[in-house]
């Protein structure tokens, strides 16, 4: 019936019966973070990703929103008060209400209402670990389940699920793959019928029972501030000379992954979580201009897992963000033979011994 979600979201919001009354109200969801597989590197258009990218949602790294609103339809402005960790923020707040103001396109009612939001995250500011998917999940999830307590809509999880996707999306592109526990794929491929450039969707339905319990271990090898942000780093792949080369493979490396998770094949994921991890990085370092985001002690901790690998013959493998941390990533039925690895091995290399033992999670939880 639609061509797309935003033809849905935006016909649907313009049906809403809006009630003429004070609404007080208050909603509260946690969402964690993710960790990309095969890697969203590069936009199109309005935040649509240039190829399709493969997430695994986190169980500890999350960002807990709660709302209190006051909604009056013949009040004609949005109001908004944003307090990070009990602070007011003007930066964070600005971010925010510009954000609103973009999706109120989606969310009319925004318009008629004034928001405290209230947020903090599970994880330490210094822990380097990108809170903007965790942030963004949980803040499309209250916008979302806003508009369920005041009309009615979105009654089904799923289309609850599928808007805050797509909203979570326009505040920053892999937030919308948050969403969804265990593991979500966002972008259009011929590969999964259900999928497009408009939000994530769960790929639970496909997965092998072997990767129901994987494990990331988070090594902080610095939790400064990124020298080149994501978004300017994506705008870098408008004219990246390997940019064509970078997305076909992207879009091989998806079908491959799709096969390891359907099948079981561990040894297969993690050759393509590797490559996936160094390909982002080589496409940072032969951007123009050029920059390196990973430090020596990100070269030595990968250089040692991948020694460990090969001598133990285990698949355990190693991503990155757009950050100097390494995400060590591996089956929990090997939790006793990773840790003394990680303590004797790794942990040295970190900052002040930091590591951050996460794993797969079961997504968002609406508390309030
Ligand atoms: O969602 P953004 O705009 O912060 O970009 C995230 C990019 C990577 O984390 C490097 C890869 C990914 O797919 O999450």
């Amino acid at each position: 019936m639609f061509n797309s979600l935003e033809d849905k979201f935006s016909v649907q919001s313009k049906g809403l019966l809006y009630p003429d009354v004070y609404l007080p109200g208050q909603v509260g969801w946690e969402c964690p973070s993710n960790i990309a597989l095969i890697k969203y590197w590069g936009k199109k258009q309005f935040q649509q990703p240039l190829n399709p990218s493969v997430s695994m949602t986190l169980q500890r790294s999350k960002t807990v929103i709660s709302v209190e609103y006051f909604y009056q339809r013949k009040v004609k402005k949005m109001s908004l008060s944003y307090f990070f960790e009990e602070k007011q923020q003007p930066t964070f707040e600005d971010r925010y209400r510009q954000y609103l103001e973009h999706v109120s396109k989606y969310l009319p009612f925004l318009n008629h209402t004034e928001l405290v939001i209230k947020s903090h995250n599970t994880f330490p500011h210094s822990a380097g670990i990108a809170s903007s998917a965790s942030s963004f999940g949980a803040l499309a999830l209250v916008l979302c389940d806003m508009e369920r307590n005041l009309f009615g809509t979105l009654s089904e999880d799923s289309d609850l699920m599928e808007k805050a996707s797509f909203l979570a999306r326009l505040g920053s592109g892999s937030a919308c793959r948050s969403v969804y526990g265990g593991f979500s794929l966002w972008g259009r491929t011929e590969d999964l019928m259900s999928s497009t450039n408009e939000a994530a969707i769960s790929l639970n339905f496909i997965i092998h029972p072997v990767f129901s319990d994987y494990c990331d271990s988070i090594l902080i090898i610095d939790s400064g501030k990124k020298e080149v942000s994501s978004s300017a780093g994506h705008r870098l792949m408008e004219h990246h000379p390997y940019a064509a080369a970078r997305v076909t493979q992207a879009f091989d490396n998806l079908k491959k992954i799709l096969v390891s998770l359907q099948y079981g094949k561990e040894q297969a994921f993690s050759a393509l979580v590797e490559e996936e991890a160094l390909t982002l990085h080589a496409m940072m370092l032969t951007s123009q201009p050029g920059y390196i985001l990973l430090k020596p002690n990100s070269l030595e901790v990968i250089d040692r897992i991948r020694q460990f690998r090969s001598t133990m013959g285990m698949p355990v493998s190693f991503t990155l963000d757009a950050g100097a941390n390494v995400h060590l990533i591996y089956p929990a039925r090997l939790i006793s033979d990773v840790k003394p690895f990680i303590e004797g091995q790794l942990a040295g290399f970190c900052q002040k011994g930091k590591v951050i033992h996460d794993r797969i999670g079961t997504g968002p939880v609406k508390f309030l």
